[in-house]
């Protein structure tokens, strides 16, 4: 069995680290996701009900004392084995990834059980006919071990590159025995044509039941798109194998014919034996992303050219001002017309208490130095899109101050009392969310479209010097719309788009309907 060497991909990693379910409490903007008792509700309910609350307060402190015993004594048990994704001889997990030139090379990774010990890919250009397996070039993977609460499996990768670009491919992945489906993919064009991708906000929750038609709809609204972007919290609990197993069902056949490019959130954050905040052991042995970040942010800090579009893939879980250093040295070298940035935590926020200012700070200055175009984030669970003008960060730090004085217990991420905007930033900030779980929003007023329960994914065009935005709801419904131009030597023309339809806002909905969401 011939494994990668350690420090190259996740080779020693993976055999070295343990499972540790649940996420990590260092990362520094952790969402707060208090669970509910729902015993002691109930029966503080029902004593309520019956006017025997004083009483009632021993019986729910005796109540609280037995179910924190239970509760450690149901932790102490091993957990039986969640056999729902195990893996067999037969590959799954099957993702396509961009990790150099589009127009000439792409990765594919999956999965298979222990009992194949070496990958294989194959691989020819497309033909109408059936008889193109007899082309076929066979290429070797690497593999590497994933060990999980539940069972251990290999993870393989194979690295297709000297592509012709502008060309459909046909591949499949095995052991030689046991073979994938024949799956078709489309290498970029030679020229810039004009081309779209696909940007979801956290997926994270029931992403079997509940996720899956927003990545569906996604599809059958740009099948053609050159990439899928995902801005964090692919699932919600790190290392839970299971919530992979229900990402990967999700979008099925998709991730394999469309490359996707993804950042970590604070949901793929786990702990180490030692008890250090770190990415994933999933992340880098199911996902092959570019290398070209700064050291310790391997896969999760990266770029990548798509024809006249600069991607910059930042980690806003760690090591924040390495990154503000890295991402001044990449702007600085940039010739693509187009940069667009992706990462999790919000610049800003549309939920209360979730302001990331560190991140603000350091980044900001950066995005406004080198006019980056858009930056795409997740997080809050909620949408909200700015125009050009966003506050200042001077602005910025007066409002919050008068907010403290006028209400010094209140929460002071809101962009409270700001008036004066950056007329010279030219980004256009975005927050969405593709899964279930929803938030209020905290309804900045710079923000000219907003929403709350309400899924999301988002169509982005890039012709020339014209970008078109499209947020569309799970059901395909246009919600928001911009086209950002651009005009040489001057911050880009924002042409906004919107439609007509009404902002989906709690207030709007009958009061039953915006507690049960509040209450998810
Ligand atoms: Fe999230």
């Amino acid at each position: 069995m011939k494994f990668a060497q350690s420090g190259d991909k996740t080779g020693g990693l993976i055999e070295n680290i343990g499972l540790v379910e649940g996420l990590a409490t260092s990362a520094p903007f952790l969402e707060s996701e208090n669970s509910v008792n729902t015993t002691s509700r109930l029966i503080q309910s029902f004593c309520l009900s019956i006017g025997l609350l004083s009483g009632c307060s021993w019986l729910h402190a005796q109540t609280l004392g037995q179910e924190q015993k239970e509760q450690a004594k149901s932790e102490a048990q091993p957990k039986p084995a969640d056999l729902r994704y195990q893996p067999s001889q037969l590959p799954d997990r099957i993702v396509l990834t961009l990790n150099g030139d589009p127009r000439t090379s792409v990765a594919v990774s999956w999965r298979t059980s222990t009992e194949v010990n070496r990958g294989l890919a194959e691989i020819v250009v497309a033909d109408d006919g059936p008889y193109f397996a007899e082309r076929a070039k066979q290429l070797p993977a690497t593999t590497v071990p994933l060990k999980t609460a539940d069972y251990e499996a290999h993870c393989h990768t194979c690295q297709f590159a000297d592509l012709t670009p502008g060309t459909t491919y046909t591949y499949r992945v095995g052991d030689g025995d046991h073979w994938s489906e024949w799956i078709q993919f489309r290498t970029a064009s030679e020229q810039p044509d004009p081309f779209s991708f696909i940007y979801f906000g956290d997926a994270q929750n029931n992403l079997r039941s509940q996720w899956s038609r927003v990545i569906r709809e996604a599809y059958r609204d740009a099948p053609k798109a050159a990439f899928l972007l995902h801005a964090g919290d692919l699932i919600n609990t790190a290392e839970a194998d299971p919530d992979w197993g229900e990402w990967f069902e999700a979008g099925g056949f998709i991730n394999r014919m469309i490359p996707n490019l993804a950042v970590p959130g604070n949901h793929e954050m786990a702990k180490d034996a030692e008890g250090k905040s770190r990415t994933t052991i999933h992340w880098r042995s199911q996902f092959e992303f570019p290398l070209n970040g700064p050291a310790g942010l391997e896969e999760t800090c990266f770029t990548l050219t798509y024809h006249n579009l600069r991607l910059i893939a930042l980690d806003s879980n760690q090591m924040l001002d390495v990154q503000a250093k890295w991402l001044e040295e990449t702007l600085q070298s940039n010739q693509s017309k187009w940069v667009i940035c992706f990462f999790h935590h919000p610049v800003f926020s549309t939920g209360s208490g979730r302001d990331n200012e560190l991140l603000r700070k350091l980044w900001k200055p950066i995005f406004d130095k080198y006019r980056v175009d858009l930056v795409l984030q997740g997080h809050d669970h909620s949408y909200g899109r700015t125009g050009l003008h966003v506050p200042s960060i001077e602005d910025w730090k007066i409002a919050v101050e008068e907010k403290k004085r006028l209400d010094p217990k209140g929460e002071l991420n809101l962009p409270y009392g700001v008036q004066n905007l950056d007329p010279t930033s030219g980004t256009v900030y975005v927050v969405s969310v593709s899964g279930p779980k929803m938030y209020n929003n905290s309804r900045p007023p710079f923000m000219p479209r907003l929403a709350e329960d309400t899924q999301l994914y988002q169509v982005i065009s890039i012709d020339g010097t014209k970008l078109r935005f499209e947020a569309r709801t799970a059901t395909g419904k246009l919600y928001d719309a911009f086209e950002l131009v651009k005009a040489k030597g001057e911050i880009n023309q924002l042409v906004e788009l919107e439609p007509e339809s009404s902002l989906r806002l709690r207030d709007a909905k009958p009061k039953s309907e915006a507690k049960a969401n509040q209450e998810r």
